[in-house]
C-alpha cells in the first residue's frame, strides 16, 4: 500500500497496524459496530477459520452490520451483540482477543446524540486489555468535534496515559495541520500480562 493510502486518516492507519497484527483463525473485537465497515475489515482478516465479537448499543447499528455482513458472505464469522461494550466480558468467558478495536463517537449517518461516553468507554477499554492476549492490539479512533468528543478524548487520553510500560506500550498520532477536528488514533499494545 503506499503512504498515502496508510496515513490517509486514523482509520486508515488502524487498519494498516490490524493488517499487520491480526491472523487468520484469530478471534478479535469491534466494540463500536456501527455500520459495520470495521466488522466486514475484521471479519476479512480472521477469515473464515476466525472471530469477531462486533457490539454495539443501537438496533439499527447490529441490523446494518448484519446486512453488509450477509451481503459480503460474512456473516458466519461474526456474533452481534446488542450489548454496551462495558459488558463485554459477559459475552467473551473464556476467550482471550488478539485485538479490540474502538471507532468512539456516533454512528455515520445515524442519531448524533447517541455516542460512546467517558465513563463507559473506559471501563470497556479496561475490560479489554483485561482479557486481550499478550501481544494483542487495542486500537481507539477518537473524534474531538462533535459536543463530548473533547472531553471523552481527554478521560481516554488520561486513562491510557497512566497505564503501566511494563505491561503495555501506547502510543498516540494525531493530523496537527488539519482542519476541523480530525479523528485521532491510540494504538496500544499488550507487552505482557504485568
Ligand atoms: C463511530 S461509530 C462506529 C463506526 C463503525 N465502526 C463503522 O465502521 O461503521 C460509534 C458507534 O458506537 C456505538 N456506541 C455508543 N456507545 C456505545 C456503548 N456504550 N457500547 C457499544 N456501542 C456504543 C454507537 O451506537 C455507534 O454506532
Amino acid at each position: 500500500m503506499s503512504m498515502q493510502g496508510i496515513i490517509k486518516n486514523s482509520v486508515s492507519m488502524a487498519r494498516h497496524v490490524l493488517n499487520q497484527h491480526i491472523r487468520p483463525g484469530d478471534t478479535v473485537i469491534d466494540a463500536t459496530c456501527g455500520r459495520g465497515k470495521d466488522t466486514l475489515y475484521l471479519a476479512r482478516l480472521v477469515g473464515k477459520t476466525g472471530r469477531v465479537l462486533a457490539f454495539d448499543i443501537q438496533s439499527l447499528a447490529v441490523n446494518s452490520t448484519y446486512s453488509l455482513l450477509r451481503e459480503q458472505g460474512w456473516l458466519d464469522v461474526v456474533f452481534l451483540i446488542k450489548d454496551d461494550h462495558i459488558n463485554m466480558t459477559d459475552h467473551i468467558s473464556g476467550i482471550v482477543p488478539r485485538a479490540c478495536v474502538f471507532n468512539l463517537g456516533y454512528m455515520p449517518g445515524g442519531n448524533h446524540t447517541i455516542t460512546t461516553k467517558p465513563h463507559s468507554t473506559i471501563r470497556a477499554l479496561k475490560n479489554s486489555l483485561d482479557s486481550l492476549a499478550v501481544d494483542g492490539i487495542v486500537s481507539l479512533v477518537f473524534y474531538t468535534g462533535h459536543p463530548g468528543g473533547k472531553e471523552e478524548y481527554e478521560a481516554v487520553n488520561s486513562y491510557v496515559a497512566g497505564l503501566s510500560q511494563s505491561k503495555f506500550t501506547v502510543i498516540k498520532s494525531e493530523f496537527i495541520n488539519q482542519i476541523n477536528s480530525p479523528p485521532g488514533l491510540i494504538l496500544i499494545h499488550k507487552i505482557s500480562e504485568g
